[in-house]
This record gives C-alpha cells, sequence and structure tokens, in this order.
C-alpha cells in the first residue's frame, strides 16, 4: 500500500500577519514537487488571512477544545476551525501534554472533536528523553497511542506524528534505526486493533526536522512524513523538507 507523503508545518506560536506571504511563498513552491501533501498550521489568528491568501490549501489550527461550543474562554472548537476554512487539526502535541496538562483521554476527545468536524487529525505521541535512555520509548508511545487515538474514523483522516519530546526544538534526533522501529510498533498496534485500515494511515515523524536529516527520515521504513516545526516557518528551509518528502514518495 502506497501512502502518500505528508509534510506539515507547525508554526507553533510564531507568525503576525506578514507572515501570510511566507505561507503563500511555501504552497507555490509545493505546487513544483507532485506526489506529497502539504500542510501548515499557524497560530489561530492567521487561519483566516491564511486560507483567504492560498485558497484551496490544507490550512489547519494547531489544537481544539473537545466540545462544539460553550464556557471555555479562550478556547477554539473544532466546528470553528472548520467554519474558517481550516481542513486540519494537530492534538495533543507534547507542548499541550506538557504545558497544559492534556491526558490521553483529553487527546481522545480533541481527536473525535475534529473529525465530528469534518478535520483531518494529526494527533501526536512521543516519549520524554528519560523514558527513552530506560529503554522505554515503545511501550511508553503505545501506551499514548491506546488511551488517545478514538476508535471509529476514517483511517485517512487520521495520521500520528510521533515526536519524541527530547528531539523537539533540540537539533537531536533518534537514529533512523530508533524511528524505523518506534513507526513499526505504531502500525503493528494500529493494526492489530484496526485491521487493514491501518495501512492507509498516516505515520509522520517530528522533532528537529530538516532539509538536511529530512530525505533520510522521510525514506526511513513506515515513515510516511513530516511534521516540522522551526524549519516550517519560511520557504527557504520548508521547501527542502517538502522537495525531499516528494523525491521519498
Ligand atoms: P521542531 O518542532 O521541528 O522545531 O523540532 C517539531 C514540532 O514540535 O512539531
Amino acid at each position: 500500500m502506497t501512502r502518500r507523503k505528508f509534510v506539515v508545518g507547525n508554526w507553533k506560536m510564531n507568525g503576525l500577519s506578514g507572515a501570510v506571504g511566507e505561507a503563500q511563498a511555501i504552497f507555490a513552491a509545493a505546487d513544483d514537487h507532485a506526489g506529497v501533501d502539504v500542510a501548515i498550521c499557524p497560530p489561530f489568528t492567521l487561519i483566516g488571512a491564511m486560507v483567504a491568501a492560498a485558497p484551496g490549501r490544507a490550512i489547519g489550527g494547531q489544537d481544539c477544545h473537545s466540545a462544539e461550543s460553550g464556557a471555555f474562554t479562550g478556547s477554539v472548537a473544532a466546528p470553528m476551525l472548520a467554519d474558517i476554512g481550516a481542513e486540519l487539526v494537530i492534538v495533543g502535541h507534547s507542548e499541550r501534554r506538557e504545558g497544559f496538562g492534556e491526558s490521553d483521554a483529553d487527546v481522545r476527545a480533541k481527536a473525535g472533536a475534529g473529525l465530528a468536524a469534518g478535520l483531518s487529525v494529526i494527533l501526536c505521541v512521543g516519549e520524554p528523553r528519560e523514558v527513552r535512555e530506560s529503554g522505554g520509548a515503545i511501550d511508553f508511545v503505545l501506551a499514548q497511542i491506546a488511551g488517545s487515538v478514538p476508535d471509529d474514523f476514517d483511517p485517512q483522516r487520521l495520521a500520528i506524528a510521533y515526536e519524541p519530546i527530547w528531539a523537539i526544538g533540540t537539533g537531536l534526533v533518534p537514529t533512523v534505526a530508533d524511528v524505523a522501529a518506534m513507526h513499526g510498533a505504531i502500525r503493528g498496534a494500529l493494526a492489530g486493533r484496526f485491521g487493514d485500515a491501518a495501512d492507509r494511515m498516516r505515520i509522520l515523524y517530528g522533532g528537529s526536522v530538516n532539509g538536511e536529516n529530512a530525505a533520510e527520515l522521510l525514506g526511513t521504513g513506515d515513515v510516511d512524513g513530516a511534521l516540522v516545526g522551526g524549519a516550517s516557518l519560511t520557504a527557504a528551509k520548508f521547501v527542502p523538507i517538502i522537495a525531499a518528502g516528494a523525491a521519498s514518495g
């Protein structure tokens, strides 16, 4: 089964209105690289402007609330993202699991809300450094998968992003063998739960992906794409990663 490569930019809390032009440049350059799906998840404040400036492109949120609406000051609901033209949403990023105390159950509810609103979902998992060093990374991540992946969904609309916490924004990257082992274990767990549908789910790698290491990472078994933070903020840094995705597809 061939899965199209998926390269996603997570802009985190970066970008004022002037950055919309950078997103346009990224999407325009992506057209030179057939065979790879490209998405950008800017801060909530830029989604509407980006959708207007780059119609038809895959633009998404970095989080959503699990409720459809209500008294949740400061939160954004999945139907609101869909309403302004977002196509996808990231849930369970480690910066939210750690910084905002989100549990697996919270992440599962958010994923369900995103899917119910018609969005595609990128659900993040990943182990902290001490768990990697103690040899428990695979067990840790499979427990996150068991607890945070919902039961019923179109496999093409839910991707997993494996992002070791110690690799995010640090310049550190696991060995290709470790990435392959983790992605294989995730695929196996998904197959155990969802059968053949697991073949249609994309598993992305994230954590210090850049133009230099992207080709190797994206060419690794069971790596179907990349979730990219710092190197997704400019076309100059992001387009080489998109090109690597296309070349490995
Ligand atoms: P990074 O972030 O590419 O800056 O390491 C990845 C992420 O947190 O999604």
